[in-house]
């Protein structure tokens, strides 16, 4: 494994941060000397992931919360900043998906996707910014999709929350470059995480092979590992990335690359 020490010192805060992608970013971050405040409506996942950091010597506390409830992120950032004296980084992670036709798509599953997905990364950006302020830089890096610009079929919802991220990313790049905070986003592919399996299980037959021709879609013929995405997070939060801001930053493995013929 290479051995990089780019967050040493600092202070991030992962939604989403229990299981899959948002657990890869959490455990990469540690391992290059951040203190990560894990954000999960999962406790039991976030603190599995807090265990396995503590005991290999990272820094890492859970945090309970839903990312669309502004008295939870509240909340979440003022333990962030009580445990570990600031935040520099934040990955705004968080994310579902509800599928179905808009006319059988109920309200509620339309403001649970649209609160978790996009409302939960504004109110983790409004409170965390102005502790970036005090400490007079800091990185964003907000988790879209692929889907923010190219689409299937049932993803109403999650689709439009994805693209919302990507303009609501460039604005805040612009808004905060005088307070010397990049903001980016990620669009990624199919992730193997367990959203995806999830996905794969509702789709018939048997997940695992759904899988693998959901890889076949990729130009390179497989999904993609959630320890690609985390590379990516962290060089764009990291100083070698100080050039890139406002940035829609796609690593789907070629998927959006290809036309149909
Ligand atoms: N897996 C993929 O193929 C894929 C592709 C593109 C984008 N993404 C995006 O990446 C992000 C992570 O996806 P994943 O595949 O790792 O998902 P996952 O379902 O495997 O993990 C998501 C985590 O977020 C937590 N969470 C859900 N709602 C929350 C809320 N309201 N408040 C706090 N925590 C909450 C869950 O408990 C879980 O721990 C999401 O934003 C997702 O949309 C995933």
């Amino acid at each position: 494994m290479k051995s990089y020490d780019r967050f040493s010192g600092t202070v991030a805060i992962v939604t989403g941060g229990g299981m899959g992608i948002g657990a890869t970013v959490a455990r990469a971050l540690a391992r290059e000397g951040a203190a990560v405040a894990i954000v999960d409506l999962n406790g039991d996942a976030a603190q599995g992931v807090v265990k396995e950091v503590t005991e290999s010597g990272g820094k890492a506390t859970p945090v309970v919360a839903n990312v669309g409830n502004v008295a939870d992120v509240q909340r979440a950032v003022s333990i962030a900043v009580q445990e570990f004296g600031g935040i520099d980084y934040l990955v705004n992670n968080a994310g579902v998906v509800i599928y179905g036709e808009v006319p059988d798509f109920a309200e509620a599953d339309w403001d649970t996707v649209v609160d978790t997905n996009l409302k939960g990364q504004f109110l983790m950006a409004k409170y965390v910014i102005p502790e970036m302020r005090r400490r007079t830089t800091g990185a964003i890096v907000n988790i879209a999709s692929v889907q923010a610009l190219i689409s299937q079929r049932e993803v109403a919802a999650y689709a439009a929350s994805k693209g919302g991220i990507v303009s609501l990313t460039k604005t805040l790049a612009l808004d905060h470059a005088k307070d010397r905070i990049r903001v980016n986003c990620v669009l990624p592919g199919s992730v193997r995480t367990p959203m995806l399996w999830h996905a794969a299980e509702l789709a018939p037959g048997d997940p695992e092979d759904t899988i693998e021709q959901w890889g076949k879609i990729h130009p390179r013929g497989t999904v993609i590992e959630p320890e690609e995405i985390a590379a990516v997070v962290l060089f764009l939060l990291s100083t070698d990335a100080s050039a890139v801001t406002g940035a829609a930053y796609v690593a789907d493995a070629g998927l959006s690359a290809q036309a149909a013929f």
